[in-house]
């Protein structure tokens, strides 16, 4: 689909996240010249920063197939081995949300994973035996937000662990001007860059901002995305100087105002703003993390210092 060729291709057309590329690179290239799958990959990091686009790409490297599904996907253990038999030698089946697998299902994937083989079991009760089925050898690319959520017999059984890391701005903007060609769209390097600082490391969140920010050239401008369009357009999108936006103002004025500034805990938040505690943890809490907004403790989230001259307001004294 047109979505799809937003996406780059192959690892030459992806950008960032240079340690991960190199050593995919080499994993791929051995394994081709051994004639052999590659080895199961499991990537791991917070939301948008591209764990699907490498599947694809891991996919398209090697030349074989991708067969896509989600952990909360597959029910029972019926589920899996209906997609794993329907396998080509060769082929990557992409489990995203792989933390999400009932734990039934994982004791069905550990063999698998391991010698391409499926113990099904036939019948019930005292006559009930267990047939060993060969599988196709094939590639298993999971994805996931939270590695510490695998369990540790799944997470040994990845040869390659690859975690994905937020993108710097350079890169972002780089992202922003290629999917911008792939768009069509006319686009300043300053626009670019202004784009790239609001996204939050994250290419899905900058893609996500340059499609609004050229609505806006097409309907208020001339088409053409420049700075000072950009900038308007950013600011009628509600994305703040920093990227942030209402939920991320939210989820910290609530801590501030709810809470002096914490700690306090997930779940209290949770109730507190109406967000789930899911949702926070995994999309939100990452980021302001990673910009030092928040720290956790063992007592729960507290907000740090910068939260408050983000929002000009007075630090308050420790006591
Ligand atoms: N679009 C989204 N993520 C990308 C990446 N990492 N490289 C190139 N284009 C992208």
């Amino acid at each position: 689909s047109f979505e799809q060729n937003l996406r780059p291709q192959n690892l030459k057309q992806y950008i960032g996240q240079d340690k991960v590329k190199e050593n995919l690179e080499i994993f791929i290239q051995a394994a081709k010249l051994r004639q052999e799958t590659l080895d199961h990959v499991l990537l791991y990091g917070p939301p948008g920063l591209g764990k699907t686009t490498l599947a694809a790409i891991i996919a398209n490297e090697m030349g074989v197939n991708i067969r896509t599904t989600a952990g909360p996907a597959i029910e029972r253990p019926g589920d899996l081995a209906a997609i794993l038999t329907a396998l080509e030698p060769g082929d990557v089946l992409f489990i995203d949300e792989i933390h999400r697998l009932p734990r039934t299902i994982e004791e069905v994937l550990y063999p698998a994973m391991e010698d391409f083989c499926l113990d099904i079991v036939i019948g019930k009760g005292p006559s009930a035996r267990s047939v060993r089925l060969d599988l196709p050898p094939f590639t298993l690319v999971g994805a996931t937000t939270r590695a510490g959520s695998l369990s540790a017999p799944l997470r040994d059984r990845f040869g390659v662990l690859s975690r994905l890391e937020y993108y710097n701005e350079t890169q972002l903007t780089d992202i922003v001007i290629r999917t911008a060609e792939v768009l069509d769209t006319e686009i300043d390097n300053l626009a670019a860059v202004e784009i790239a600082r609001r996204s939050r490391g994250t290419p899905r969140i900058a893609n996500r901002l340059l499609r609004r920010v050229r609505d806006f050239a097409q309907v208020r401008g001339n088409g053409i995305v420049d700075e000072q369009l950009a900038k308007e357009a950013l600011e009628l999108l509600q994305v703040d100087r920093l990227g942030l936006d209402h939920i991320d103002h939210k989820l910290l004025r609530g801590i501030i105002e709810k809470f002096r500034g914490g700690p306090v805990g997930l779940e209290t938040i949770s109730a507190t703003i109406g967000e789930e505690a899911h949702t926070i943890e995994d999309v939100y809490e990452p980021y302001l993390l990673q910009i030092g907004f928040l720290q956790r403790t063992p007592r729960g989230r507290i907000v740090t210092d910068l939260v408050y001259r983000h929002f000009q307001m007075e630090v308050p004294k420790t006591e």
